[in-house]
This record gives C-alpha cells, sequence and structure tokens, in this order.
C-alpha cells in the first residue's frame, strides 16, 4: 500500500485528540498487563460502557492470574454472566494456567508468547503487547479497519485477510513511540467519531483535513465488507418449570453452542399448548398450571434462536432436570444471556 506518506501523518494529531480528551477507562489509568489481558478479552465482542460494570467486580474477584487459575468455574461463569461469549472466560483461564505453567506466573513480555495463548489472536496479542508493554505492534481490530479505508478512501473489502494484512503492515511502519496509546487512539476514534453504519462524525475529527474519504465525500460509503454469511434460524420452546421454590434447570452439552452452561428445560421447534403439556407428559411431569410467555429472540455469531416459552407449575420434582432453590438460582447458577428476557419468570422471590 503506498499510502505512507498520509498514515505518517496521522500519530501526531490522533495523540493530541487523545491526550485532550479521550475517555478515562480502567485499564488506562493502570495499564498492568493482567489488567489489560482481562480488558481486552472483554472487549473482544463486547461494548466499553457494556464491559465497565464487569471488569472492577472481576478484578476484585480475581485479582492475579494465579487466582483466576485456581478459580472455579461456576465463579468464573458467574463472573461472566451476561457478557456472552463465554468461550472467552474459559480460554482466559486456560491461558492463566499456561502462564502459571510454562512462564513462571508473569504474563510474557513478547507478542509471540501472547499469540501463543488460548483465545489472544493477532489484534489482542498486539493490543496487550503495545497497552502493557510498549512493544512496536499494531492492534487491528474491525473499527481500526473502517478507520484506515476512510483516511485512504479504500474501496477494497476489509472482510479479505490480505487487505487486512496490508492494513496491519502500512500502520506498523508508522508507529510511534508511544505505541499503546497510539494503537488506542485509533480504537478511540472509530468508537466515539470514526462511526460505522453511515454515520462519521467528520465535522468532529481530528484527521479531516488528512481524510481522502472526508474530501471525496465517500468517508459515509466505506469501508467495503463483503456481506456475512446468512444465520441459521433455530426455533426453540423454553419451559420455565417450577415446583414450589424451585425451578428445573438442564446443563447444555460439553461442545457446541453455550457448552456447558445451564438453561431452561427445552424442545425443538414452537410447541402449541397441547404439544408443550405432551412433551412434558413424555418426560413424566404433569403441568398442573400452563400459562404462555412472550416470545423473544437472541442473535449468536452465526445461529438466530426463536424462542417461546411456558411457564409450567408441576407437582413433583421430576423429569431429567436439576432442581434448584430460586435463591440459589438467582446467587450461583450463571445463566447465558440468550435466556435474558425469561430470567425475571426465573430468578423472582
Ligand atoms: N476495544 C478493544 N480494546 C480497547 C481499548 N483498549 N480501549 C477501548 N476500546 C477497546
Amino acid at each position: 500500500m503506498e499510502h505512507t506518506d498520509l498514515l505518517q501523518k496521522i500519530p501526531e494529531p490522533l495523540l493530541r485528540w487523545y491526550d485532550a480528551g479521550a475517555r478515562t477507562l480502567p485499564w488506562r489509568e493502570n495499564p498492568a498487563p493482567y489488567r489489560v489481558w482481562v480488558s481486552e478479552i472483554m472487549l473482544q465482542q463486547t461494548r466499553v460502557e457494556a464491559v465497565k460494570p464487569y471488569y472492577e467486580r472481576f478484578l476484585t474477584a480475581l485479582p492475579t492470574v494465579k487466582a483466576l487459575a485456581e478459580a472455579p468455574e461456576d465463579l468464573l461463569l458467574k463472573l461472566w454472566e451476561g457478557l456472552g461469549y463465554y468461550n472467552r472466560v474459559r480460554n482466559l483461564q486456560k491461558g492463566a494456567r499456561e502462564v502459571m505453567e510454562k512462564f513462571g506466573g508473569e504474563i510474557p513480555a513478547s507478542f509471540e508468547d501472547l499469540r501463543s495463548l488460548p483465545g489472544i489472536g493477532d489484534y489482542t496479542a498486539g493490543a496487550i503487547a503495545s497497552i502493557a508493554f510498549g512493544i512496536r505492534r499494531p492492534a487491528v481490530d474491525g473499527n481500526v479497519l473502517r478507520v484506515v479505508s476512510r483516511l485512504l478512501c479504500s474501496h477494497e473489502d476489509i472482510s479479505d485477510t490480505k487487505v487486512k494484512r496490508e492494513i496491519e503492515a502500512a500502520i506498523t511502519e508508522i508507529l510511534p513511540e508511544r505505541v499503546g496509546d497510539f494503537n488506542q487512539s485509533l480504537m478511540e476514534l472509530g468508537a466515539m467519531v470514526c462511526l460505522p453504519g453511515g454515520a462519521p462524525k467528520c465535522l468532529c475529527c481530528p484527521l479531516r483535513e488528512l481524510c481522502l474519504g472526508y474530501a471525496a465525500g465517500e468517508a459515509i460509503h466505506l469501508p467495503i465488507k463483503s456481506p456475512k454469511k446468512p444465520v441459521r434460524v433455530e426455533k426453540r420452546t423454553l419451559f420455565l418449570l417450577f415446583c414450589g421454590e424451585k425451578a428445573a434447570l438442564q446443563k447444555r452439552p460439553e461442545r457446541g453452542l453455550l457448552a456447558g452452561m445451564w438453561e431452561p428445560p427445552a424442545a425443538p421447534g414452537t410447541l402449541l399448548e397441547g404439544e408443550a403439556r405432551q412433551y412434558l407428559e413424555n418426560l413424566g411431569i404433569h403441568a398442573a398450571i400452563i400459562t404462555s410467555l412472550p416470545p423473544s429472540r437472541h442473535i449468536f455469531s452465526h445461529v438466530r434462536w426463536e424462542m417461546t416459552a411456558w411457564r409450567v407449575e408441576t407437582e413433583n420434582e421430576t423429569g431429567p432436570f436439576v432442581w434448584i432453590p430460586r435463591q440459589d438460582l438467582r446467587e450461583k447458577y450463571a445463566l447465558p444471556s440468550a435466556f435474558k428476557a425469561y430470567l425475571p419468570y426465573l430468578q423472582k422471590e
């Protein structure tokens, strides 16, 4: 990419803008390696605002790599409850165990060693290496790809790995001394100014005068990204099943979507009342009272669940489920955010 001249001009105004007004975020105040690692994993698929309440709570409960390596899984999942993509926290713990075993408990100050840990790809390794250790590596995520495509008025497809590699190489060329701050200033610009969805705030952009996309009136149409594969739709019927003060849950299979997480009993398809009753009878459960609950949906990266639900009261703790006192359900069991719409029914007193 022959754009080094232009890109070379961005660190100075971008850092000036970052110093003047970037958000104060807890991992910026104190960029200790463990803190940065946890923040980058939480931020992988989740917005800064959503991460904030989880972040300090997680670090208070598990303040060191060692504590994380030794944490019981149910605590880990409870601390992550509602953030989604639970494999992130499982990999984080695997990574912590590797740090204990292979690196003597010290998070390695090396891009390659960081990259070798579970759950850490190029972007995350670059972010941790640069922010926590000042190592000269770029951290190019979707936000940065958008910013750079607009700056260069590039119509190349950013879902193409080759294009991403070119942008990484171009950024690497121009990394300034303050590499961690620079990487974060690009992310910050992407999050606060160079917004996606046709809504860039060019008039407050510190790079406006350099931006070829803005000059050409094209910023709003960039980046070009080939469409994702359509998501598969899966219909499910959930049973919020109560017997006195207990509710039924089942554990999901150890592999696949929401592996090993708890969920309410569920049947494939959309069951009408008679079908729902029959389904439960087949499991040995007689529905004394059954009422319908509102439908809801949840989108995972590749599947969309369309859920209907029945609230059922029964008189026997039967069926292939675990019956859990509702207070424990609130305090000890982590339920995936996919079931958010139904949590109030399950958890309430
Ligand atoms: N997204 C990913 N990493 C981030 C960081 N360090 N600051 C703000 N947003 C981010």
